[in-house]
């Protein structure tokens, strides 16, 4: 999700407004936004070969040769030809590449399902269709696949609804601002039904990767799915509410953003941004307060709560303690209920990518996706099975939950959170392991975490024993907060750091770890990014989200926030080099439409198929010169994928092959 203040996007990326930031610029000096919107602003004056000398010119000529120096002596690991950054209604693939929308919101997942059709949406319907706002995309091998790269079950998140895209008739612009009618309970229902997630077969037919309409996983899963809750925290009084005197059961799960896919092929969700599905007034003096207060509940940028008890917390004042975990679902048994595991802590956890550590335990890295929030990782108890799925499958109950200390000679520890430990006792309001847990984030406050720049994707490489962590930008970092880890005070383009862990243990408690890439327009000084002199002018991007590492060991990056006024580009997948002299070198493998975030990415074992999900196209285009406008349903920026004017732009998975087959990138 975009952490935009712009007008037209303030109706829903207020979500990401920091609980805890104190929102001023400690300087008179201009933010680096600011610097970087003049400059793109007057790039946008310049049309035509002026522009494209304009932007030419930004790569100086020491910096191009040495591209073609870095192409020809082959020390990239990657090898395509670069796709030219920009901003328009299409999306782009490099050069010998397809790009397949495979995915569409409203697309009918089952036999009997019914067509999409925008004019007449239910919950009923949407509740049979894909889901809005696709985020996370992993792929699970059929375990009897003649070729488990052909054939398997697509797991895709639906992390929120843009009310604005999704229905006719419900905006007016106001001083050039979008104002949304507000909802009804139709309305609710549908929101709800497009939140969530989707289990859907897919396979691979003459070369072309396609939906089994009938497969018998295909599944739904809503913000009003029956979940169990499981792990320390289940049945504790925190977790009670009077639908669930048992505090065990909840329904549904809110704001999937990134997840993983464990070693034994279950599908994991990530909670994130909960706090803005919970409206009202938590009652006088509630326990609760400083708990809510640090997560930024109750927001109210939903008005579920007007028509849902549960969301509003003066009736159901715990209904927030049972959102912001992460979540397993056994996409091989579409009757199972999914299970909210408590041991992996509670908050706004960006994703949840997994490992199997030398000693066989299973090691998850979790980011807090809130600026000064922290990196956490899990490492369970027991070990894992390959040889028995369903010994497995409770492995995420019990384990260590640890967060993040990056020192500033290079070394880190991995501090547990177990109760009793150091400062997490009854004097500090930690009664219990569960009290731990569903104050994480002040366990984790406690224990003197590094405070970091919004963490995102958290991605181990079993290759090397790296993980490289994501930090999508913090413009309210001060100078007297930057630190060794976070090194540019109103960092508004991110960076990523890379871990390596003790002995290449991903069980160890320490580290060491190293600043990868500090991101932004390497042609303007005041930016200070690092990339390579061997990334073109098309190769930089800002504010990192996603990523993967493929079985090569090789790094991809996907982006959220790069637009005409920021960056001068739209979002999009960039190969990043991590090794050798190439290290630090970038490449623009695909871009999204304009408004749209890139989520994913993510392969299938044989590396010849990248899935990626384009998120809220035509979210924005009032900064692009060609629309200039606030983009809404009746009047879109870009009316992707279909551009059919009887359609809505869709949310939509692509996905991306060679053609004449092959690994990507090779
Ligand atoms: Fe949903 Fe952290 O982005
Ligand atoms: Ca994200
Ligand atoms: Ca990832």
């Amino acid at each position: 999700m975009a952490d935009s203040t712009d007008g037209a996007r303030k109706f829903r990326t207020s979500l990401l407004e920091d609980a805890t930031g104190d929102g001023h610029n400690p300087t008179a000096n201009p933010t680096m936004g600011e610097i970087i919107a003049r400059r793109f602003a007057r790039r946008a004056m310049l049309k035509g070969s002026l522009a494209v000398s304009a932007i030419a010119a930004t790569v100086g000529p020491a910096a191009l040769l040495a591209a073609e120096e870095a192409k020809a002596a082959g020390t990239s690991a990657f090898v395509f030809p670069e796709v030219e950054a920009g901003v328009d209604a299409e999306h782009h693939v490099a050069e010998g590449y397809d790009a397949q929308v495979l995915l569409r919101w409203g697309d009918p997942l089952f036999a009997d399902a019914p067509e999409f059709d925008p004019a007449n949406q239910s919950a009923e319907a949407q509740r049979r269709q894909f889901g809005y706002n696709n985020d996370y995309v992993g792929f699970i091998p059929m375990p009897d696949a003649e070729d488990p790269s052909a054939h398997g079950l697509l797991v895709v998140n639906h992390e929120y609804t843009n009310e604005h895209l999704m229905f006719p008739g419900i905006v007016t612009i106001s001083g050039g601002e979008i104002e949304v009618a507000p909802a009804d309970q139709k309305r609710v229902d549908i929101e709800m039904a497009a939140h969530g997630g989707t289990i859907a077969e897919i396979r691979k037919v003459d070369g072309k990767w396609q939906l089994v309409r009938d497969g018998q996983y295909n599944r739904r899963i809503t913000a009003d799915t029956p979940m169990l809750i499981s792990g320390p925290a289940a049945g504790h009084d925190r977790m009670k509410t009077s639908a669930d005197p048992e505090g065990r059961n909840v329904l549904g799960t809110l704001n999937n953003c990134a997840g993983g896919v464990t070693p034994w092929g279950t599908y994991v969700m990530a909670e994130e941004n909960f706090h803005g599905y919970f409206g009202g007034e938590l009652p006088a003096g509630h326990p609760e307060a400083a708990n809510y207060e640090r997560m930024g509940v109750p927001e109210g940028t939903y008005e579920w709560f007007k028509f849902y008890d549960r969301f509003d917390v003066s009736k159901e004042p715990n209904e927030p303690n049972r959102f912001g975990w992460v979540i397993e679902v056994d996409p091989f048994d579409p009757a199972s209920t999914p299970k909210k595991r408590t041991a992996l802590g509670r908050v706004k956890h960006e994703g949840a990518e997994s490992i199997v550590a030398k000693g066989g335990q299973v090691v998850f890295y979790l980011g807090d996706d809130e600026r000064f929030d922290y990196i956490y990782k899990f490492v369970t108890s027991g070990t894992y099975d390959p040889a028995d799925r369903a010994a497995n499958m409770d492995l995420l109950d019990e384990g260590t939950l640890y967060v993040a200390r990056f020192d500033a000679d290079g070394s880190m520890n991995w501090m547990p959170l177990v109760h009793g430990e150091g400062p997490l006792t009854a004097e500090n309001g930690f009664a219990s392991q569960a009290d731990v847990l569903i104050e994480t984030r002040r366990a984790a406050d406690l224990l003197g975490a590094t405070k970091m720049d919004r963490p995102e994707d958290v991605q181990p490489d079993g290759r090397t024993g790296k993980v490289y962590a994501m930090l999508t930008n913090n413009t309210k970092r001060t100078d007297e907060q930057v630190d060794a880890a976070n090194p540019r005070a109103d960092n508004a383009f991110g960076h990523i750091i890379e871990i390596a862990e003790a002995d290449g243990d991903f069980a160890a408690t320490t580290g060491s770890w190293e600043v990868l890439l500090k991101c932004g327009d390497p042609s303007v000084a005041e930016v200070g990014a690092s990339f390579s002199t061997a990334t073109t002018e098309n190769g930089w991007f800002g504010m990192p989200d996603n990523c993967a590492v493929d079985s090569a060991g090789r790094l991809w990056v996907t982006t959220d926030g790069n637009s005409p006024d920021k960056t001068g580009r739209t979002d999009g997948v960039w190969a990043v080099d991590t090794e050798g002299d190439a290290r630090a070198t970038s490449k623009l493998f695909y871009r999204v439409p304009v408004g749209a975030e890139m989520c994913g990415p993510h392969f299938t074992p044989d590396d010849q198929t990248m899935f990626v999900a384009v998120q809220h196209p035509a979210d924005g285009g009032d900064d692009w010169e060609e629309f200039g406008r606030p983009s809404y349903y009746e009047d879109l920026s870009t009316r992707w994928p279909d551009f059919d004017p009887a359609m809505p732009v869709r949310p939509s998975v692509v996905v991306i092959t060679k053609q004449g087959g092959g690994k990507i990138a090779v």
